[in-house]
Order: C-alpha cells, then structure tokens, then sequence
C-alpha cells in the first residue's frame, strides 16, 4: 500500500481491512485491559518474545497497533508507538535515547511545555540540555559533545514560526552520529515527511492537527528505520523494542484505544483539513498585514517572511494554518481577544474551530525575558490557530474585534 497511493488514499485506507475485523470499516476499539491465552506455555513465550500477542494495553493493544502501523506508513518508518500525549511521546524518546550524564541539543524556540521538560525536568535527572537557535544550523555543530545523544527541532518554531532547515540540521547530526528527532505536530505528514530531510525519529502531539477536533489527547513517535542504532540484540528494531519495553511501558505512557478510534476518524481527514487551514491562514495572514492597527504578523506563507523560501522548499508550498500577531501592547490584545466572536480563547492549535492565545499571560507564563524572546513571546502578540471556517467569517471576526481598538 505504501508505494502505490497518494497520501489522501493512505490517509483513508491505510491499514483498515474489514476482513480482519468482522467486516467493520471503521477501527475496532479494542477496550480490553488484559488479553487472555489458553496455556501456561503459550502466555510464557509471549512474555519471552518468543511469540507475537498482546499482554496487557499499557504496553500493547490491537487497536493502537492499527494507528501505530498507519502513522508509519505515513511517515514511511520502521514502525511507531502511539502514546498517552506528545509530552508522553517526548519523555519517552529522549528517555530512551538518554541517560544520567548524557547531553541534548534542542533549538530555543519549540513549545514551552518541551523546553521546560528539557531545561528543567530532565536535568533533575541528570541529562544536560544545550538551547541553541534553530533557523542558524552551524549553531548545532558547534554544541555537540561527545555525550550528545540527540538533537530536537520542530518544523515551525511555535509560537516563533521560526523555520528550521532541516536538512542542513540533519547533515549536522549523520556527521556526528546523533539521531535527529523532529516534532512535525506544525506540520503533520501532508506538509512533510522529515524523513525525506533526514530527520531519523518523528514526534507528533496528535492532540492538534492529526485529530484534527480537540476531542482526545495523544502522541506518536515514528522511527523512520535510517539510523544504526548499534545494537546487535535488537538491529533496526532496537530503539522502538527498547523504548516499549522500557521507558513507555514503566512510565505507563500508553494511549486509551478510544482515543485511538477519534484520532484514527480525525486522521482520515488530514488532507482536507490541511489544505483549508492552510489557505485560511494565508488569507487571514495577507488581511492581517494590511491593517493600520497590526504592528507585525509572523508567518511563513508571507513572501516578505524571513522563513518564507525555506517553508516553501521544504512543506511542499504551504505554510500551515499557526500565525502570530502584534498589536501595540497587552492591553489591546486582551480588547481584541476578547471582542472576538467566532474565535475561541484556549490553550490548544491545529482544532478544526479557530482558536486564539495571548501567549505571554498564558502558555509562556513561566519562562524569564530571555526565553520569552527566544520563543519570540512578547506582551503584544497574539497566536492563532486559523481554523476551517469559512474564511470571510473568520476575516469578519478579527476585523470586527479590531474595530474594538
Ligand atoms: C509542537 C508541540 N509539540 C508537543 C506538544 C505537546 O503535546 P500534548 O499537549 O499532546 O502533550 C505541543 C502542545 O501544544 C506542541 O504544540
């Protein structure tokens, strides 16, 4: 299936066969906590690996297999382990990849909840994390160490809508021998396929846009199978094996398989989705640009835009539907924000509804001046998540909440 149809079939059929499964063409939710064998001798060798089966779903379970193999058939990987959340998709990576006295490098502009894991979770653990600006490659050749054990970048910086140039990043890690891990949550596989860049583990909080509906949280994490993990026990399989023996399984990160079912349904759309959110936020962006009250919009899709060429280059002409906004202080944020209609405050991106923050009172609460500017966070800006409404009434709502100032 892999190599003969476009992703919008894949994203539709990709391992869903009725046949197997009583004839239903929807994903079986398998909400069975345990799985029962019919001999001492058949669950033991299970327990041994010396034959497939399912044990109990914190590790294992028939429908998360589904979406694990469909999300790697996406990504053209190796295989995939789908969990809990993003975070639970991220802790269980560099976990895995890492220990006490190990070493990261990740670029100083990713999601906050992922810098503070790194600037302040695990270096209780003892794993050493170095910031450095992720659209400056040279900047990862410089840091690394010989304790380095990954480099972390996402596709577009949120809220910074910073772009990285992932293949020069890429470069950079093959050279060292480091696994380059790429959070493609921005982007999803109908903008790009890391891979295809060099990318060798892709993260997705399938929470946003693979979902697509804001009904259930969840993670992926995709071993793209083009890194030699030296190890003679497990070969190609050996960070995943590792990984769901070890980490994800005692940190008890696994995804509810009803979750799975939504984020299955969710998935089925990506394509559709995509393409109106990612038109919607360009013509949203293009009105934002023009209006004498706007101080600055950051997003790619502007060809004035920093980041404008590499986004184009690398996300096959689309820029995804995050952008951000400046107005002339916090104050006319709050007005704004709270004059909109149709736009819903929250913390969450990538939901089919348009959904705004104020970034610095809120998600970025918690970090100091200089990681706000890293993250390009300042108390004029304003993020959207642009929806799939029709795009006259979500143009209609920002103007009408900028009428408000
Ligand atoms: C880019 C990115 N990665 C990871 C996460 C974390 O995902 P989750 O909320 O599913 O744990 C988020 C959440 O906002 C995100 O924006």
């Amino acid at each position: 299936m892999k190599k003969k149809y476009h992703i919008d079939t894949l994203l539709v059929h990709a391992e869903n066969d009725p046949d197997k499964n009583r004839r239903s063409t929807t994903m079986p939710i398998y909400q069975s906590t345990a799985f029962k064998y019919n001999s001492c001798k058949e669950i033991s060798k299970v327990f041994n690996g010396e034959a497939p089966g399912n044990i109990y779903t914190r590790i294992s379970n028939p429908t998360l297999e589904i979406l694990e193999k469909k999300l790697a058939v996406l990504e053209d990987g190796l295989g995939s382990i789908v969990t809990a959340s993003g975070m639970a998709a991220i802790t269980a990576t560099i976990l895995t990849l890492a220990k006490n006295g190990d070493h990261i490098v990740a670029g100083n502009s990713i999601f906050g909840g992922t810098y503070a894991f790194f600037d302040k979770t695990i270096r209780e653990f003892g794993i050493e994390t170095t910031f450095v600006d992720p659209s400056d490659a040279k900047q990862f050749e410089n840091v690394v160490k010989k304790n380095t054990k990954a480099i972390f970048i996402e596709t577009i910086g949120n809220p910074k809508m910073d772009v990285p140039d992932i293949a020069a990043i890429a470069k950079i890690a093959k050279k060292h021998g480091v696994p380059l891990v790429v959070d493609s949550t921005i982007t999803t596989p109908y903008l790009v396929r890391p891979k295809d860049l060099g990318a060798n583990i892709v993260i997705h909080s399938t929470s946003k846009f693979i979902n697509g509906h804001g009904n259930s949280i969840g993670g992926a994490i995709i071993d793209c199978g083009n890194f030699d993990w030296k190890d003679d026990k497990y070969g190609a399989l050996s960070f995943l094996i590792k990984n769901r023996k070890a980490v994800f399984r005692d940190f008890g990160a696994c995804l509810s398989p009803n979750a799975a079912f939504l984020t299955d349904i969710g998935l089925e759309t990506l394509s559709l989705r995509m393409e109106r959110h990612c038109s919607n936020a360009l013509a949203l962006a293009k009105f934002l640009v023009k209006h004498p009250k706007v101080k600055e919009v950051n997003f790619p899709g502007l060809v004035k835009n920093k980041f404008n060429a590499i986004a184009k280059k690398q996300f096959d002409g689309k820029f995804g539907s995050l952008l951000t906004f400046r107005l002339k202080d916090k104050k006319e944020c709050f007005k704004v924000i709270d004059s909109l209609k149709l736009a819903y405050n929250l913390a969450n991106l990538g939901d089919a509804k348009t959904l705004v923050i104020h970034p610095a009172s809120t998600i970025c609460v918690e970090f100091n001046d200089r990681e706000r500017s890293n993250m390009g966070v300042t108390d004029d800006l304003i993020r959207v998540s642009v929806g799939i409404e029709y795009v006259d009434d979500i143009i209609g709502d920002f103007e009408q909440a900028l009428d408000s100032i």
